[in-house]
């Protein structure tokens, strides 16, 4: 097959969800319908067995929360989908956020009880920040829930953005008859099941107006529904698939994940208007799939499941071009040539050795400590990647090592994790104190558990008072020094070694932005 038809075969998408509105359960559903599992419930116990073969996953367990990201590939209606899971937790939401740079669209989980929850806002922020297309599902419809109306207005209100919904719920709750959906022009009646795949018993209904519509949902339903479809028709714009890829829009459809009701039209109208695998940038350049030469970048290193070896795997990201095994790759942090003969890619659940993928592909790295979040593979264009910045953290902690016998240890399993992006650390210009900063304060647990185990280091956290990492730019160099000199105590450098100021309180970094008008401050490390 050509590049190109490759390219337009492929779908990648992440979905989004606050904790509990059902991300899980439609993951599942999704994977059914693509033949990637056969039984429901398969998602969640495979979730146990992870959680059995490695320690830092028993954290994730007691928990019961998912801390790791995965893949999964299925194919469905000749369509190559590939789905990234992200954590649900809030303290993970970083790793989340840098998941988003590895998609193409997103499929967004409301809770037609809750409606907009927070972690939905703050994802979205993000989705905005890049017009990630979204499709929004609001889920549970076999529960009481809110209006639909009230529903869309409150996405287009707290989640700035529009909405068109493209299927319509008949009833809610107890009295849940099915969906209209305006897409395909046909009633889907609901039989509450968790076990049926196939909406088979849709109805093709020509015309709302027309008289068979009573004959399924009786007069009273059918009348409520001509009124609010007239409604729909009048007060949103038709759908228009190019304000939808440009972010603009999000098309919305109605169901019950558990049920598996709704979810069918999901994904069929999904294959038919997400995006292909899209442009990225590397550097000033915006690199088009459909470019033969092989680029891609690393948006997730995963911890390694067996604690004897060290090997991480790192998931990469297939910008353009074809990925082969055992061709030499450029890595542009490194300049150095690499190789990779066990590259896996993720289908089905089960990890394979693959011998190519393509753009839109995510592939599964074997790496011994030369791979770091963000790093781009080239076959020899240098530059890097953008789009996969560090967010200042939330929560800062100093690191006090507890045995001076095991500092190197230390040193080292905190470098490593943080390349895995488990957090950040923060290096002092003056002394060596080192600033662990995380989004959450399960991080803290995670890495302590995680050098005990695998680097046998141990240190405790003390808790430092920190409003914000800010990452300093000045064009006048003399300007930027006198700057760090007069504020010494108070700069540290990132992973990277980029300098960074260790604002205090938002107040004094508002006194110290009047003092230096010409130094830029800024909460992320891309600006
Ligand atoms: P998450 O990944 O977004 O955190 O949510 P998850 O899918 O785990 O779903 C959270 C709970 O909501 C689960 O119940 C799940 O069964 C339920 N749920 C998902 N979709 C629907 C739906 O359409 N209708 C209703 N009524 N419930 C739904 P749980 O009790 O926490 O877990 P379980 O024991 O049922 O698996």
């Amino acid at each position: 097959m050509k590049l190109i038809e490759e390219i337009q075969k492929r779908r990648t998408f992440g979905i989004i969800s606050h904790p509990d509105a059902g991300k899980t359960t439609l993951t599942e559903k999704l994977l059914l319908f693509g033949g990637a599992i056969q039984t429901a419930g398969a998602v969640k116990s495979s979730k146990i067995n992870r959680h059995a073969v490695s320690d830092f996953m028993e954290i994730e367990k007691q928990r019961g929360i998912s801390v790791a990201t995965s893949v999964m590939g299925f194919e469905y209606k000749d369509t190559k989908i590939n789905l990234l899971d992200t954590p649900g937790h809030q303290d993970f939401a970083e790793d989340t956020y840098r998941t988003l740079t590895a998609v193409d669209s997103v499929v967004m989980v409301i809770d037609c009880v809750k409606g907009v929850e927070i972690q939905t806002e703050k994802l979205m922020e993000v989705c905005r920040m890049r017009s990630t297309p979204v499709i929004g599902f609001i889920n549970k419809l076999d529960r009481e829930g809110r209006d639909p109306f009230e529903l869309l207005d409150e996405i287009e209100e707290k989640l700035n953005i529009k909405t068109r919904p493209l299927t319509w719920p008949i009833g809610m709750g107890k009295s849940f008859k099915g969906v209209y959906s305006m897409y395909t022009r046909s009633l889907v009646l609901f039989t509450p099941s968790q076990t049926k795949l196939n909406s088979d018993d849709a109805v093709r209904i020509e015309d709302i107006f027309g008289p068979d519509i009573e004959k399924y949902i009786g007069s009273s339903a059918a009348a409520k529904l001509r009124e609010e479809i007239e409604l729909i028709e009048g007060v949103y714009p038709a759908f228009d698939v190019e304000s939808y890829q440009k972010g603009e829009v999000a098309p919305v459809f109605f169901g019950s994940a558990v049920n598996n009701f709704g979810v069918q039209e999901l994904l069929d109208c999904f294959i038919d208007i997400a995006p292909n695998p899209r442009p990225r940038m590397l550097d000033e350049r915006q690199v088009q799939p459909d470019e033969e030469p092989f680029t891609g970048f690393i948006f997730k290193i995963h911890a390694n499941m067996d604690p004897k070896h060290r090997n991480r795997i790192a998931f990469a990201r297939v910008c353009s071009g074809k990925f082969e095994r055992n061709k030499n790759y450029l890595h542009t942090r490194l300049e150095k040539q690499f190789r990779f003969s066990n590259a896996t890619a993720f289908m089905a659940q089960n990890k394979e050795i693959i011998d190519e993928a393509f753009p839109g592909d995510i592939v599964g790295l074997y790496d011994t400590g030369n791979l770091k979040i963000g790093d781009t593979l080239t076959e020899g264009e240098k530059g890097r990647f953008k789009g996969i910045p560090s967010f200042s953290p939330e929560i800062f902690k100093e690191v006090i090592n507890k045995d001076a016998m095991k500092s190197k240890q230390l040193e080292k399993g905190l470098l490593q994790l943080m390349d895995e992006g488990v957090a950040q650390l923060f290096s002092y210009e003056l002394g060596s104190r080192k600033v662990v900063g995380t989004v959450g304060v399960l991080q803290f647990e995670v890495i302590q558990h995680r050098l005990k185990h695998e680097y046998g280091a141990t240190c405790d956290f003390v808790s430092v008072n920190l409003y914000k990492a800010c990452w300093i730019e000045c064009h006048d160099k003399k300007k930027l020094k006198e700057f760090i000199d007069s504020k010494y105590r108070h700069i540290a450098r990132d992973k990277d070694g980029q300098y960074v100021f260790m604002a205090e309180s938002r107040s004094w970094l508002s006194m110290v932005q009047e003092n230096f008008p010409e130094v830029n401050f800024h909460f992320t490390s891309e600006y």
